[in-house]
């Protein structure tokens, strides 16, 4: 579904991601991990065309999209959510939901702010397609309270709803588990795998390994901007260049968590 090969870019003499060549396959959740700093975000603005890449092709449904601005990329089926919470905390749910929604739609984003004429003409469907991502993350009950007075989880999940209102095909979640306890990310977990079986394709940055061990189907590691593993759960926890990048990295060692230690001893036996 997206296939980027040999993708970089430099930040002055930092390659924060270098020569990276891989494959998100549809209706997957493909987690992209690694140590702090890896380029993991920075692959992800990449692909939402939020950087231009120094080197390397990016291709989606296979159209090229190296160079697409970020409406472009959008339109084609590419949303995200980033990794800090972008929402409108003094704007309501719906309200919220309505903007990601505008991308898609004759009107921008500061004439859905401004409710301009041309808002006004194409108000009914930007409503309805903010109800219809507010159903989909289960936020319908709450669409005209305050975003600001929801949960961390809430606000996660409205966020999530601004991405899907531009009814994509592949959502990049930047560690959508960010600030959550263990329960709302048990929840979120839950959320992402429905959103699956609806038919979208998930691709998530998260660091924390033992979080995305029973959730994804493809696992690509990323250390020192290069991509160093690839492959199930299984194979990436066993895979000695990211169990060392994990204990290496000093900020984040052991984060490869039970989850992944025990995959490892499982996965030496068999
Ligand atoms: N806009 C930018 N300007 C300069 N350096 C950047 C910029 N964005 C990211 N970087 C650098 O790129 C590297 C990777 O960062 P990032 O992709 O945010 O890592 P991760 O998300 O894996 O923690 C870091 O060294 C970071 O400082
Ligand atoms: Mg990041």
């Amino acid at each position: 579904m997206l296939e980027v090969e040999g993708l970089g870019i430099r930040f002055g003499g930092n390659h924060a991601v270098q020569n990276v060549t891989a494959n998100i396959k549809p209706g997957k959740i493909t987690a992209i991990i690694g140590p702090n700093g890896a380029g993991k975000s920075t692959f992800f603005n990449l692909i939402s065309g939020f950087y231009q890449p120094t080197t390397g092709r990016i291709r989606f449904q296979g159209q090229d999209i190296t160079r697409l601005p970020t409406h472009d990329v959008v339109a084609r089926g590419i949303a995200r959510t980033f990794q800090t919470t972008t929402i409108y905390k003094e704007l309501t749910v719906l309200e919220n939901a309505m903007i990601g929604h505008r991308v898609r739609t004759r009107a921008g984003l500061w004439d859905a702010l401004l409710k301009t004429g041309r808002e006004k003409r194409d108000g009914g469907g930007s409503r309805d397609g903010g109800m219809a991502a507010l159903e989909r993350v289960g936020l319908a009950p709450q669409a005209n309270l305050l975003a600001g007075a929801l949960t961390q989880e809430g606000q996660k999940r409205v966020g999530i709803a601004m991405a899907l209102s531009s009814d994509p095909k592949l959502l990049l979640l930047d560690e959508p588990a960010a600030g959550m306890n263990p329960e709302e990310t048990v929840n979120l977990m839950a959320l992402i795998r429905e959103l699956v079986v609806g038919g979208l394709t998930v691709a998530l940055v998260e660091h924390k390994m033992s979080l995305v061990m029973g959730l994804a189907d493809e696992i690509l590691v990323m250390h020192h901007g290069q991509k160093i593993a690839e492959g199930t759960p299984a194979q990436v926890s066993r895979d000695p260049a990211v169990i060392e990048a994990y204990l290496g990295s000093h900020a984040h060692g052991g984060q490869m968590g039970e989850a992944g230690a025990s995959e490892n001893a499982e996965a030496s036996h068999a």
